[in-house]
């Protein structure tokens, strides 16, 4: 094929491969979630047995079903540790403790290394690097994480299927890598865990349909999808604790503006990237030399491919006076219309 038939805009691209695997080839279709619960749920068991298995608990989608799946198939067997790594939005970690704490009944831990991760990404700006190091702190804090919950064999993560594809050099061309995600290339070559990712053939959408024969709760399902980095990849250049404030707030605001006037649920991931760029402004009667948020708002069906969400004009001066008015540090606010590709979605 010299073409994508697998990307939503391809126009009727699903029917040409419905065609061809359904009349052509005669497969049968009888991939449901339902059936892939079932199915992961045993394999699960099988290959867990009497092992313990400890889980990063992000609160995003993908981390929140794969645990509601481990969980149903090993119950106590699983322990979630949330690892604040200092990169998470406003409020995150209550939020996450009170929906895992109270809902699910799992065993969750919550585990303060932010001033661990912010020491090591100190001065780095190039992405990569960002990426590399936040994946293997990671997995040091699990490892260091175990002692307390007692040996576990297994590391599981919510890793999909465009996380693998696009973090490996496909056909051994490395022009095919895209980025690493910090769950998959970010990972460093050598750990104690085996890992356990129930989701790898999954993409978003069929994640969220699980979670719903799950019975996960409708906010927690249709989150908007939020990097592992977290903020990391949305500060441009070297990372500091004003930046992560000036940026947390600012998010703080997009997403409030964006449930207000229901549009967080229509589009695929509204969010603020701070931008290492400061320009003139003036507020009053004063100069002011301060930082530039980029407004990024895109649909997507999968994150392969995405465009910039066309939002009402009244919507995004709302978004811009309102960080500028109530975000100290920022006195500019610039709108990302670029479509993945040739862009992606997060900035880094
Ligand atoms: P990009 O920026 O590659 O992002 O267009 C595609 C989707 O993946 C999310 N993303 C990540 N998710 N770990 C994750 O779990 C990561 O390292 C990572 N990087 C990007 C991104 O938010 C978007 O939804």
């Amino acid at each position: 094929m010299q073409f994508h038939p697998e990307v939503a805009h391809t126009p009727r691209g699903r029917e040409m491969l419905a065609n061809f695997v359904l009349k052509i080839c005669r497969c049968k279709a009888a991939w449901t979630m339902d059936s892939y619960i079932e199915r992961s749920v045993e394999e699960i068991r099988r290959e867990v047995g009497t092992e313990r298995v400890i889980l990063g608990l992000s609160g995003g989608v993908d981390s929140s079903v794969a645990a509601a799946l481990i969980h149903r198939a090993i119950g106590k067997q699983l322990t979630c540790i949330l690892v604040d790594n200092g990169l998470m939005r406003s409020n995150e970690v209550e939020s996450v403790k009170a929906i895992f704490g109270r809902g699910l009944g799992l065993k969750l831990n919550v585990v303060d290394a932010s001033e661990r991760f912010l020491k090591k990404l100190h001065n780095i700006s190039d992405p990569e690097r960002k990426r590399k190091i936040i994946g293997t702190e990671f997995v040091r804090v699990f490892e260091e994480a175990t002692q307390s919950v007692g040996a576990a064999k297994y590391l599981a993560q919510g890793t999909l299927y465009p996380d693998i594809i696009e973090s490996v050099a496909i056909d051994g061309n490395p022009a095919a890598l895209i980025k690493s995600h910090h769950n998959v290339g970010g990972l460093p070559k050598r750990m104690k865990f085996k890992l356990l990712e129930p989701l790898k053939q999954l993409f978003k959408d069929e994640v969220r349909a699980v979670g719903e024969a799950l019975g996960l709760p409708k906010e927690m399902v249709w989150r908007q999808p939020f990097p592992g980095p977290g903020l990391a990849v949305r500060c441009l250049g070297p990372i500091t604790g004003e930046k992560l404030r000036i940026l947390r707030d600012a998010d703080a605001v997009v997403v409030d503006e964006m449930k207000q006037s229901g549009w967080y649920y229509k589009v695929w991931q509204s969010f603020a990237v701070l931008l290492p760029v400061r320009s003139v402004g003036v507020m009053g009667d004063e100069r002011t030399y301060d930082f530039t948020i980029a407004l990024r708002v895109v649909d997507s069906q999968d994150a392969m491919t995405a465009d910039w969400t066309r939002l009402p004009h009244e919507l995004m001066a709302k978004i811009s006076s309102r960080v500028i008015n109530e975000v100290e540090g920022v006195n500019r606010v610039v709108l990302d219309i670029s479509s993945k590709p040739p862009a992606t979605i997060e900035w880094e």
